[in-house]
């Protein structure tokens, strides 16, 4: 089973950029946990601060992969685009969030994507990736 994971701008900062917001983990180390976690799923990563490779990412996965979790950062609440881009692929997308965005300021309360995902995850710090590969192995055997 193929699962992609995808985060969006800043976010290879984290362990770095506001750690009382996003923790002091570097996303490259939690991912090894994650495989370790996970032996019997086919794990990727990618991130771009870039929206259109972000796009380009979900396209070239988004017929073979077996499930998405998208973490779109500020994108989440800006790109029509990236919505679109969701809505145009067949494979599910797990949209997740590090912080409880609707904790934060209004202007993320707002997601343009979550309604072309299959579910959100928001608020559970790094787990939220792990909650979502959880989701996506039991959809797979159903
Ligand atoms: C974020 C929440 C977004 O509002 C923010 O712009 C991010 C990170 C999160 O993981 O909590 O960059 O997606």
């Amino acid at each position: 089973m193929k699962i992609q994971i995808i985060n969006g701008p800043n976010l290879n900062l984290l362990g770095k950029r506001e750690p009382e917001t996003y923790g002091i983990q570097p996303f490259g180390e939690f991912f090894d946990s994650l495989k370790s976690r996970f032996p019997e799923i086919i794990l990727s990563y990618y991130q771009s601060n870039v929206e259109g490779e972000l796009i380009n990412k979900l396209h070239e996965v988004g017929f073979e992969a077996d499930g998405i979790i998208l973490n779109a950062g500020a994108y989440t609440h800006t790109s029509v685009a990236i919505h679109d881009a969701i809505a145009a692929i067949t494979t599910p997308v797990v949209e997740v969030h590090i912080s409880n965005v609707y904790a934060r300021e209004e202007f993320r309360h707002v997601s343009l994507i979550t309604a072309k995902c299959a579910g959100l995850i928001t608020g559970f710090g790094m787990e939220g990736y792990a909650m979502a590969i959880g989701y996506l192995i039991q959809k797979k055997k159903t």
